[in-house]
């Protein structure tokens, strides 16, 4: 019973995450240094074409797999940004990301 259990922890894990379960470090979505382009942060159509537009970022976008990593090599609070998330959802979007293109 308890092998049993843990196959399915598991496979949960590999479905629900897209990654391991355990101890290895996580690198999450990764699309480089975001501020190398000239809006920075803020999405624009070209860089956002798929998502432009489109409200519920978890379509796409797991919450667990952003945020992991400074890849702005900026030194920022990326853990900060992770409670922020977790905590105001959605809505904390676009104070850092901009409007997505939605009205
Ligand atoms: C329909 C799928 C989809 C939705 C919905 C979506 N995204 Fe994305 N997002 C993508 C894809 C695909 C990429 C990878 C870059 C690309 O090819 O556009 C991406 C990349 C990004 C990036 C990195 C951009 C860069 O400069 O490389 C950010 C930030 C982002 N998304 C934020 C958001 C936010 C915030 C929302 C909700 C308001 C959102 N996304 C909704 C598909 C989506
Ligand atoms: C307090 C500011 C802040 C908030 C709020 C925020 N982000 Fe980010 N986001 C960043 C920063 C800074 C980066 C670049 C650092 C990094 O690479 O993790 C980033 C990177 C990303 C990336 C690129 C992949 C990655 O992890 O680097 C995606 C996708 C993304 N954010 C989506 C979202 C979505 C969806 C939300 C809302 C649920 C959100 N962000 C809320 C600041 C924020």
């Amino acid at each position: 019973m308890r092998g049993r259990r843990r196959i399915f922890c598991l496979l949960l894990c590999a479905v629900v995450g897209g990654v391991a379960c355990g101890s290895e470090q996580l690198q999450g979505e990764d699309y480089g240094d975001l501020l190398v382009s000239p809006s920075g942060l803020v999405l624009t159509q070209d860089e956002h074409a798929v998502g432009w537009g489109k409200s519920d970022c978890t379509l796409c976008h797991n919450f667990n797999n952003l945020h992991l990593v400074d890849q702005t090599n900026t030194g920022i609070n990326v853990t900060a940004i992770q409670d922020l998330v977790f905590s105001d959802g959605l809505d904390s979007c676009a104070v850092c990301h901009g409007t997505n293109g939605v009205e």
